[in-house]
């Protein structure tokens, strides 16, 4: 096989809260994860991040590990409560300067960066005053502030980034309560605020268009509810297509077609989220690019002869993962999320915007990290991008999640997800053996 296009872009990614620290400083207001984190029975080790990997300080040091990489983008959050600390008002003047000063020293250093608007920090007061998602006020505070970054920075950012993961926001943050803002809302509320997310996606694209530059391109980071053909059968393969659209209903699909599907509409019922006669018109203002999220299948699907034409085949028990349960071994899921995407909604430009695993990342007696089971995991993901790639799939970027390892949410800094080793005691960074096979792939552009 082919190695990648000659103007692939290869990068890694962290987010905002995962490592800045500093979260009194500079005028940051408070988000939902840092009151959730402080909460220690939210928090698997009982940790928050208010130092998390020093980040706001260390950021020079962290640009040359990303250099020592040879990584050629970078894909990063802005924290939305240092730019407007109350969410909605008056910008803090200062909220910006640190992402000048990372911005500065990524172009220094030769490397593009990508911004997220929203990863998950939402300020606490839009929480407290209107409910967050659960209002479409906290969807006109997201456009406002979006349009603020994008008038300030995209002289140098060309690629926004509105949410990330509207359905982990969806489900995990309002559904189950496992991450901030930890509520488990009953099914009509629950499908208000996935309304609603969808909503501030669309006015926050709207609003980059009209403040950011010119040529300043934007799209979701979406974290794709993964079908994949069982077996490869042209059967198989359509009844895959048809569960993608239909599981991605409120979030791609909506985002791409400006329409919830029947079906979609029928499972609602009575709990049907309220719109206004435009919001799906706003839902699916057009974006330049998708960016995808792949770490594991979500459903094998086979054909079936029933009237949602596909069923979904349960996982056995015996099915391998890597060391988070959750995290299924299923490397054909890097060349499926892509080739849905383009093949069922025509989609033009993707970035495949986290893929990674957490491991055990023991040091050897050699004090080495072997991670050969991050190794063998990218290695496989990969190959199947490559694939994808050399079908023609329209993929122009891998950011690997993530950089350095960090808090991973609610697993607090247990599970380590880096390519570099962070001891959280000394803020020593230490690069894995994966941090030698990514350079590899990254200098030969193709699967080594
Ligand atoms: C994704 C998140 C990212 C990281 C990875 C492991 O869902 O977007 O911040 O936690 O999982």
């Amino acid at each position: 096989m082919a190695g990648f296009p000659n103007d692939f872009l290869w990068g890694a990614a962290t987010s905002a809260y995962q490592v800045e620290g500093a979260v009194n400083e500079d005028n940051r207001g408070p988000s939902i994860w840092d009151r959730f984190a402080h909460a220690p029975e939210n928090i698997l080790d009982h940790s928050h991040a208010d130092v998390a990997n020093d980040h706001y300080h260390r950021y020079k040091e962290d640009v040359q590990l990303l250099k020592a990489l040879g990584v050629t983008a970078y894909r990063f959050s802005i924290a939305w409560p240092r730019v407007f600390p109350e969410g909605t008002g008056a910008p803090n003047p200062k909220g910006l300067d640190f992402y000048d000063r990372l911005l500065d020293e990524l172009m220094a250093n030769g490397i593009e960066p990508f911004a997220t608007l929203y990863h998950w920090d939402l300020p606490q007061p839009l929480q407290d005053d209107f409910g967050g998602w659960l209002s479409r006020d906290t969807a006109n505070a997201f456009a406002d502030y979006a349009g603020h970054v994008a008038g300030r920075l995209t002289d140098r950012v060309k690629h926004l980034f509105t949410i990330n993961e509207c359905s982990r926001l969806v489900d995990l943050g309002h559904g189950t309560g496992q991450d901030a803002p930890g509520l488990k809302l009953p099914k009509r509320e629950l499908n208000q605020v996935r309304h609603n997310i969808a909503l501030g996606h669309g006015l926050a694209v709207r609003a980059i268009r009209s403040h950011g530059r010119a040529g300043t391109r934007v799209g979701p980071a979406e974290n794709i509810v993964n079908c994949i053909p069982a077996i490869e059968t042209p059967e198989n393969i359509r009844a895959a297509e048809i569960a993608a659209r239909e599981l991605n209903a409120g979030y791609l699909t909506v985002m791409l077609e400006g329409k919830y599907t029947d079906a979609f509409l029928a499972s609602t019922g009575r709990d049907a989220p309220k719109y206004g006669a435009d919001d799906l018109g706003i839902i699916s203002s057009p974006i330049d690019f998708v960016g995808l999220n792949v770490y594991t299948p979500a459903h094998y699907v086979v054909a079936a002869d029933n009237k949602q034409g596909f069923a979904l085949a349960p996982f056995p028990a015996s099915f391998p993962n890597m060391s988070a349960p959750w995290l299924k071994l299923g490397p054909e899921a890097m060349y499926w999320a892509p080739r849905h995407v383009a093949k069922l909604w025509g989609v033009k430009s993707i970035y495949i915007t986290e893929n990674g695993t957490s491991a055990a990342d023991e040091p050897a007696a050699d004090g080495t990290i072997y991670d050969l089971d991050r190794i063998m995991y990218l290695r496989n993901y990969l190959t199947h991008l490559q694939r994808a790639t050399s079908e023609g799939l329209p993929v122009q970027g891998y950011f690997l999640w993530s950089l350095m390892d960090n808090f991973e949410w609610s697993d607090g800094f247990a599970t380590r997800f880096g390519l570099y080793h962070v001891d959280f005691k000394t803020q020593r960074r230490t690069p894995k053996l994966s941090a030698s096979f990514y350079r590899e792939v990254i200098r030969r552009n193709a699967v080594v």
